[in-house]
């Protein structure tokens, strides 16, 4: 382990609100790992799983996530008791981290835009930067937030169809892409939204609306063999994307979406 990561888990363990760090320089997938131990009573919590490398990483609907050397890997293994948050507000958990990540991407990369692409992909000047897995370890009432954000390792040699849809931050500020910087700014905010969500989720509605990727475009939704074509509206108090169809509103509680403004970037 380099000093700087020592150093990284010092103060990340000192100074946010992660009680323990599990940092591997290697491992399948940090939110395997975190699901493996999650219904262990005596596993400290809120827990930061931290890998240098993944090389069998996990996207959304089964997909694998490929990232090269310089990606930010990690899972954050939280206890419903660790914050005072309603059971029907866990599900939109994921969308308060997209917010806390993209603000913390805009402090890092002042100019650019970065949006939040419902449900859970943060988007910089229109490409996908970050991804998250949020997942629920049966039988417990732990959760588990994965998330990989496109860092140092560069899409410009990338294939010509993945650079449409891909980048990161070396590609647009090489001084803000280092790793450890980028997860301490990422803590940070996601705390500070977090607490404010349990106190006043309402409060969530208008800020979701400025950041969100969709609103005013034309998309299709898939959910299972459903697939919903309409412009996007908006996102409602509850998380739910809002389509405006032939046939009427349609809110979405999950699916997957495609912009059909631009379909090689979405
Ligand atoms: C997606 O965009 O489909 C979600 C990608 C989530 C990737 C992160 S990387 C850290 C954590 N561990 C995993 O195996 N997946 C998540």
């Amino acid at each position: 382990m380099s000093p700087e990561t020592l150093d990284a888990i010092a103060r990340i363990e000192a100074q946010t609100f992660v009680r323990q760090v599990d940092w591997f320089a290697e491992i399948g997938s940090t939110n395997d790992y975190a699901l493996s131990v999650a219904d262990d009573a005596s596993v400290i919590t809120p827990r930061l799983i931290w890998a240098d490398r993944q090389h069998a990483g996990r996207g959304r609907s089964g997909a694998e996530w490929w990232s090269a050397a310089g990606a930010l890997t990690f899972s954050l293994l939280v206890d419903r008791d660790d914050w005072q948050l309603p059971a029907a507000r866990w599900p939109q958990v994921s969308l308060v981290t997209g917010l806390a990540i993209a603000e913390a991407l805009s402090e890092l990369l002042p100019g650019y835009p970065v949006q939040v692409k419902w449900p859970n992909d943060v988007y910089l000047d229109g490409r996908k930067v970050c991804g998250i897995l949020i997942e629920t370890a049966a039988g417990t009432q732990r959760l588990i937030v994965g998330i990989g954000i496109n860092v140092a390792n560069s899409f410009r040699s990338a294939p010509a169809e993945l650079q449409q849809t891909a980048t990161s931050i070396i590609d647009h500020r090489p001084a803000a892409a280092l790793p450890v910087a980028v997860l301490l700014a990422v803590l940070d905010h996601w705390e500070r939204r977090m607490m404010q969500f349990c106190e006043a989720p309402a409060a969530f509605t208008a800020e979701w609306a400025d950041r969100c990727l969709l609103t005013g475009k034309p998309i299709r939704l898939t959910t299972g063999s459903t697939t919903i074509i309409g412009i996007c509206t908006g996102i409602d108090d509850h998380g739910r994307l809002q389509i405006d169809t032939p046939q009427g509103l349609h809110q979405a509680i999950a699916g997957t979406v495609r912009l059909l403004t631009n379909p090689a970037r979405s």
